[in-house]
């Protein structure tokens, strides 16, 4: 933590002795970096804050953990629906602090009826996650991950590896909110022509050369289609059977926004007949009942997702977009400070 959040922390801290956490979905680097986040603001004349983490997820089944405690921290898969809050409601929480960007998985209209305010992380280094989508981008095109396991097995054969030059090639973001930007601006610079839609346009995008066009134009000319948007009841499956005809043959397809945005039945459809050229997933729609564990010793019984890891074109990541050092100390900062001031709430 750098000197000037410390000191803002600090200033705040008598905020936070007021509260009682519960911390969901904790894996040993949050647990490890929240402790010593709050260990920092603690001084030897008081009581340490009092938080409590959680292994396990927050949902209906288990809200009853929350029993006195004022404030709640959770994650993507935690399931704040409505069964969940009317526990929350009855456990005393006020809170739910959301240590992440997208709120989907939060009934948020449930939380205001119950009195429970909901705050989440609206902006982290959104280039950790555009950086990762790039990641993907050139890891399907140029096959190093391929090449990785060849050259460790004495195999110097390039059949296969095959890429395209990403230069002078025309990308669709859909969604040019901070994270869109970011990947736009990273896309300018390899010289490739930008293509956009987002029902709520903005100058920055127009500025830095990318063009906006209705979402139809999109699909047709981009030879990479990338997503960037919240998931919500308007952009749900907004890849779909439709859409995916409208893409040129061979198209890259690439989400490291939310499961939900596509329509993973009409993926593999598209993979089998080749229409779709490659895949790259950070997200997947059931990605609550996978991802965060190891699950390496058991029969994964999602037949959809286990398809998709037959292709030799798929590249899935378990939502790692936002894992860096630097996003994840700011999610923490931020978090902890929307418990403390009220900021950042829906
Ligand atoms: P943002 O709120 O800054 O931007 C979202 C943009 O999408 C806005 O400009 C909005 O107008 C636009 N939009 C809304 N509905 C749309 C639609 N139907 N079609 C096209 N555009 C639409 O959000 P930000 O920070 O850029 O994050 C985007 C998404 O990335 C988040 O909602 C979250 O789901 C995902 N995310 C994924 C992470 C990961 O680790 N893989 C980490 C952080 C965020």
């Amino acid at each position: 933590m750098n000197t000037t959040t410390r000191k803002k922390a600090q200033s705040d801290l008598s905020d936070l002795r007021n509260k009682k956490i519960a911390f969901f979905s904790t894996r040993p680097y949050e647990h490890i970096l929240f402790s010593d986040l709050l260990e920092d603001l603690n001084d030897a004349n008081h009581e340490p804050v009092n938080a409590t983490f959680f292994e396990h997820p927050l949902n209906a089944s288990t809200a009853a953990s929350c029993k006195g405690y004022s404030d709640v921290v959770v994650f993507v898969n935690d399931d704040i629906n409505k069964a969940t809050i009317d526990v929350l409601r009855c456990c005393g929480v006020k809170h739910v602090a959301l240590r992440c960007a997208g709120f989907n998985n939060v009934d948020v209209d449930a939380a205001a009826k119950a009195g429970i305010t909901v705050s989440r992380v609206p902006a982290y280094s959104p280039e950790t996650v555009a950086e990762h989508t790039l990641a993907l981008i050139l890891t399907l095109n140029r096959k190093t991950h391929k090449a990785y396991n060849r050259v460790r097995e004495g195999n110097f054969n390039l059949g296969g590896l095959m890429g395209f030059t990403l230069h002078g090639k025309t990308v669709g973001v859909i969604g040019t909110g901070k994270i869109g930007k970011a990947v736009i601006r990273i896309l300018m610079g390899f010289g490739c022509q930008v293509l956009c839609f987002d029902p709520c346009p903005n100058d920055d995008v127009t500025v830095m050369g990318a063009k906006y066009v209705p979402l139809n134009k999109l699909l047709e000319e981009s030879v990479i289609v990338t997503l960037h948007c919240p998931l919500n009841q308007q952009s749900h499956h907004i890849i779909n059977t439709e859409s995916i005809d409208k893409m040129p043959h061979g198209v890259m397809l690439i989400n490291t926004s939310r499961g939900g945005l596509v329509d993973d039945n009409a993926i593999i459809k598209g993979l089998k007949s080749k229409k779709i050229g490659y895949l790259g997933l950070d997200v997947y729609e059931r990605e609550s009942e996978l991802f965060f564990n190891d699950h390496s010793q058991e029969i994964i019984q999602d037949d959809i997702f286990q398809r998709l890891t037959t292709f030799p074109n798929v590249l899935i990541t378990g939502h790692q977009g936002f894992f860096t050092q630097e996003a994840l100390n700011e999610i923490a900062v931020t978090t902890l400070n929307n418990i403390m001031t009220g900021d950042n709430t829906l």
